[in-house]
């Protein structure tokens, strides 16, 4: 399946030549430099509101004029940023209620940038303004591909203007009922119970912080509120600009938003990808990075997704800023376009002179020309991805889902109990991820709601809160012939952190699992019992439940403590499906052996035929398959048939050795 706004792939990035207002022969030479290093695109005015408006109602938009002019004279398409992520001076000065309160109730004073408050109407009404011109100035400029919407959305802002609008949340959430909001709460619990709405404030330190279900409503609450930000932002471009198609830039697995459920509202989702490189373990790198490349795409509802950003070199924000090894950031590019990207964006074009992030990698360095290491691999990397356009639009086709849920993820940071010092969501996720990821299978990275139907199999690590409608959803997937994993710990409570009574997993899920779980053990760092799976014995960490099969056949048991002899690991069979259970966490050689195991079972066969040695992957998108070396050596691989090597136009087969970051674009 084939949908995209562009037909080539974009390369290009963050451009901000209004830095270099007062030197235009910078802007001249970027021309010249940005043809040479294969740059089709440029991303402005992220950060430009102090250039385009230097005094409340008095405007400068002649620079952009020109910029966008020069652009498109040059062939390159503009993505339009919107400046909300940092605004001018003046605003805040006149308008003290745009800057954020802290947690602490202390309001901000001007500084950095993010630092807005997301209820403010003065700092809406001024984005919405600001917006307005550029939309209406900008509609049919030619160069004007898209529109990108402030930057990277993030943080919380706890005035007196957010707190009334949560109380307001509240009373929609809870029907305008502070009798449900008790209960849901569990108010009665220390003698908490709210007798009038103006008695809820944000959870603090130094106050409630201790009513998990209020921290998840403050969450949600937060993320609507980012959701709500946005919408305010876009509506006069999509009143103005129906046709220009938007997009924000995410981050990673960022949990201060709802990712999942702010991509609904994305034409396009993008997002930043710093992998930290060359500084441990590159294999590790490769597969979190992965991961997340498919989540953006699995929300994104499969369509391409942009890689709105990444350094060419290093960055300037870890501890210590280590440079990548040469042909790293095209492998990482590559790795990108391979997972679904239709875009290679850098931060930035050209190396600020000053400021915070002076000592950021660039594609243009201080020294101003082309003859860099970094600037010779751009340009390369962008003469081959003009190769790929074939892939451009592509879809990747995933059989196997992992669940991995924001919602879920705050729940089971917030709650306090069992093992509280081991409750890495994410990384449990990407244990279960590995096997596929080094197979050569594509996975899809779903949120709890989304449709399970079109995959053979679906795992859920530590799903520890179930939403409305989630039980009958699991429930009727399995009934229908679909395949079900669930881990430790998985169908405690409902949406407000409410226990499920009458025994764990929540509700109907005993029965489509066919146990019970009595109890939970919690282990501390150093301490294990050990499970035997098909005569092999594996270590059981951090987690371990205690259960009974109700009907389910038990595949492995625990060897150790008052609870040996009992299961460890469940198959029931329910309807035409199966749904499995996996009681306790491991490091990861379990889930592997466990994983392979039902992609026997299920035939679930990898994307290529290909064979290789561990440290390389493979990714089909399309007919175009990426075979890409992360490993710290040179490996090998087998090809099963002939290809055609579309960076280099030669046929390819047999056996080939992939030296340290190469790879191969074939057909
Ligand atoms: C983020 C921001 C950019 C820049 C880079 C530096 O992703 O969006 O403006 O600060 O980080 O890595
Ligand atoms: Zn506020």
């Amino acid at each position: 399946m084939k949908e995209s706004i562009f037909d080539h792939i974009i390369h290009g990035g963050d451009y901000n030549p209004d830095q270099w207002i007062d030197t235009p022969e910078i802007w001249d030479e970027d021309m010249r430099l940005m043809n040479l290093a294969h740059v089709n695109s440029a991303t402005v005015g992220i950060f430009a509101w102090g250039m385009l408006e230097p005094e409340e109602g008095v405007y400068n938009f002649e620079w952009m004029d020109k910029l966008l002019d020069m652009l498109h004279k040059n062939g390159k398409d503009v993505i339009l940023a919107t400046p909300s992520g940092a605004r001018p001076n003046w605003l805040a000065q006149k308008y003290p209620e745009v800057l954020r309160v802290e947690e602490s109730g202390i309001r901000n004073e001007y500084g950095v940038r993010h630092n807005h408050c997301l209820t403010s109407p003065i700092y809406r009404e001024k984005v919405r303004s600001i917006n307005r011109l550029l939309a209406e100035r900008y509609k049919d400029h030619p160069a004007v591909k898209m529109w990108h919407i402030s930057n990277e959305y993030c943080g919380e802002c706890h005035c007196e203007l957010c707190q009334e609008a949560f109380r307001e949340w509240l009373k929609k959430e809870y029907h305008n009922s502070l009798d449900e909001l008790n209960f849901k709460w569990w108010n009665g619990f220390w003698s908490h119970q709210v007798t009038d709405w103006s008695q809820i404030n944000s959870p603090k330190f130094r106050g409630e912080n201790h009513v998990s279900a209020m921290k998840l409503a403050w969450k949600r609450f937060v993320s609507e509120s980012h959701i709500s930000f946005f919408e305010n932002e876009i509506a006069p471009l999509k009143e103005i600009t129906p046709n220009i198609p938007i997009t924000t830039n995410f981050m990673k697995m960022y949990d201060g938003i709802n990712y999942q459920d702010f991509a609904k509202k994305l034409d396009l989702v993008s997002w930043d990808n710093y992998p930290a490189w060359d500084k441990g373990n590159n294999e590790n790198e490769a597969l979190d990075t992965a991961f997340v490349h498919d989540a953006f795409r699995t929300m994104g509802g499969g369509k391409p997704f942009f890689m709105m950003e990444s350094t060419p070199s290093l960055v300037n924000w870890h501890d210590v800023n280590k440079l990548p090894r040469p042909n790293r950031q095209a492998l990482s590019a590559i790795q990108a376009v391979a997972h679904g990207a239709d875009s290679v964006q850098y931060f930035q074009w050209r190396k600020s002179r000053g400021g915070h992030e002076k000592f950021h990698g660039a594609v243009v360095d201080h020294c101003g020309h082309e003859n860099t290491r970094v600037f010779k691999e751009v340009s390369t990397l962008g003469e081959n991805l003009e190769k790929l356009s074939n892939v451009v639009g592509e879809h990747c086709n995933s059989k196997v889902a992992i669940i991995c849920d924001w919602e879920n993820g705050w729940a089971v940071k917030s709650f306090c109990g069992y093992n509280n010092l081991q409750r890495d969501y994410y990384h449990e996720c990407t244990k279960w991820y590995a096997t596929f990821w080094k197979k050569g299978i594509s996975v899809d990275i779903i949120a709890m709601d989304d449709d399970y139907s079109k995959y053979d199999l679906v795992i859920a690590p530590f799903l520890y809160m179930l939403k409305e409608g989630t039980i009958s959803r699991i429930e009727s997937y399995v009934k229908n012939g679909g395949n079900f994993l669930a881990t430790y710990l998985s169908g405690i409570v409902d949406k407000d952190d409410l226990c499920f009574l009458g025994g764990f997993p929540g509700n109907e899920l005993k029965d489509v699992f066919g146990i019970w779980v009595e109890e939970t053990d919690s282990l501390p760092e150093g301490m294990k019992n050990v499970v035997e799976y098909k005569g092999k014995e594996y270590d059981a960490i951090n987690f371990c439940d205690i259960l009974h099969s109700k009907g389910a056949d038990v595949l492995a048991t625990y060897k150790q403590d008052f609870y040996s002899e009992t299961p460890a690991v469940t198959e029931n069979n329910y309807g035409k499906g199966k749904a499995y259970y996996t009681a306790f966490a491991n490091k990861g050689d379990f889930f592997e052996d466990f994983s392979n195991s039902l992609i026997n079972e299920h035939n679930i066969a990898p994307d290529t035929d290909i064979k290789a040695e561990d440290g390389i992957s493979i990714r089909k998108r399309g007919n175009t398959i990426f075979v890409m070396n992360f490993a710290d050596t040179e490996k090998e691989l087998v090809l099963d048939k002939e290809y055609i090597n579309l960076i280099t136009n030669e046929k390819i087969s047999g056996k080939v050795t992939l030296s340290v970051c190469e790879y191969l674009v074939i057909e």
